[in-house]
């Protein structure tokens, strides 16, 4: 009680802000409303805690020359996650002068993200942007988070929280949507008979669930098409090619049509059939826009495929002025992609990565 009273001191001559205070409270464990009814004697303060939201926006937060930023990152393991590390790296040396920048990657392993995260709480990050490797797990780094009164921008990925309540904004693509062009695509270029066989991303990512959830919505309808096998190709080439390889023994010409969730693990699928000596004219889609993968529906080679933009540094960034800035933010922004065909591939290559 005398910590707290030392912050609520503090908080009220100034020399701490409000994040701290919510900080400091949930460091001697007490959430924000227990915060606020041990200050009872001082109500304007006991109300502003009790209410606060610290992903809310426009935020009380101090003004500061400059802002720490922590970005945590899934993983490295294809070219997309790269590609967007490297936006975020690029726009944050854009904005040095406001911002400075740390990143983390969990490489692939969900706890590690989440202690990444802890990590960037204590080393007093002002606001944190997360890709959440997984969607049920990460909500614990977000809750962590806005306990300490840390707001969080979710880019590209979701964790199971809300947006505008447990973190500030997602800024993603609509992967339901993604999945729905690809079965929408073979729908209509596609006749008699189709078995497809299906490479989906890491279970429990928001994508791997919508860009599943998004291609059944259409295809379930079209009783023409039969699913042969789905299974998880962990969104890299490398899983997902001996997968391939593998539905080749047991199907063999019976595959029509492969749906993937993303361009790494076609391409691996692509290579699979290529070794196998696998001739017969496949249907192939995919998600993401790869220039590699762009390039491929060029030639033919690829029927479909739709892009997943992973350029968010400019996007984020100027989320993270406004939030600064104290102005309102959307608690969606969504992400056009382009839907990459024949008709369109070959002169636009180039809005690829
Ligand atoms: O979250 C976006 C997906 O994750 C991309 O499609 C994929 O390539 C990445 O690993």
């Amino acid at each position: 009680m005398q910590d707290l009273n030392r912050l609520a001191a503090e908080l009220r001559a100034g020399t701490i802000n409000r994040f701290d205070f919510l900080r400091g409270a949930a460091a001697l464990g007490l959430g924000a409303a227990a915060a606020a009814s041990a200050l009872d004697p001082f109500n304007a303060l006991a109300v502003m805690a009790a209410s606060a939201n610290p992903n809310q926006t426009p935020a009380h937060f101090m003004k500061k020359a400059k802002y720490k930023i922590g970005f945590s990152q899934s993983e490295l393991n294809n070219p997309w996650r790269v590609a967007e590390s490297d936006s975020m790296a690029a726009e944050a040396k854009k904005r040095s002068a406001r911002y400075t920048y740390i990143a983390t990657v969990a490489n692939s392993d969900t706890h590690k993200q989440v202690s990444d995260v802890g990590d960037m709480i204590a080393s007093k990050c002002d606001l944190i942007v997360l890709t959440p490797r997984e969607k049920d797990p990460l909500r614990a780094a977000t809750a962590k988070a806005l306990a300490a009164g840390v707001p969080v921008i979710e880019i590209d990925r979701t964790s199971a929280g809300k947006a505008a309540t447990d973190y500030v904004t997602a800024i993603e693509s609509n992967f339901i949507i993604q999945g729905q062009k690809v079965a929408t695509w073979m729908a209509a270029n596609t006749k008699g008979q189709i078995n497809f066989v299906e490479l989906r991303g890491t279970t429990g990512a928001s994508p791997a669930i919508d860009r599943h959830n998004g291609f059944y919505s259409v295809i379930s309808k079209q009783s023409r098409f039969h699913q042969l096998d789905s299974q998880d190709g962990n969104f890299t080439l490398a899983n997902a090619k001996p997968i391939m390889t593998q539905w080749l023994t047991k199907y063999g010409s019976k595959i029509d049509m492969v749906y993937c969730h993303n361009d790494d693990m076609a391409i691996g699928a692509y290579q699979a059939m290529k070794q196998a000596g696998f001739t017969k004219k496949v249907y192939i889609g995919t998600i993401d826009g790869q220039k590699k993968a762009i390039q491929m529906v060029a030639d033919g080679l690829f029927s479909v495929c739709v892009q997943s933009d992973p350029h968010f540094g400019p996007v984020t960034f100027d989320a993270i002025d406004m939030y600064f800035a104290g102005k309102p933010i959307p608690a969606h922004i969504t992400v056009q992609d382009h839907t990459y065909t024949k008709a369109n591939a070959a002169s636009l290559v180039m809005t690829g990565f």
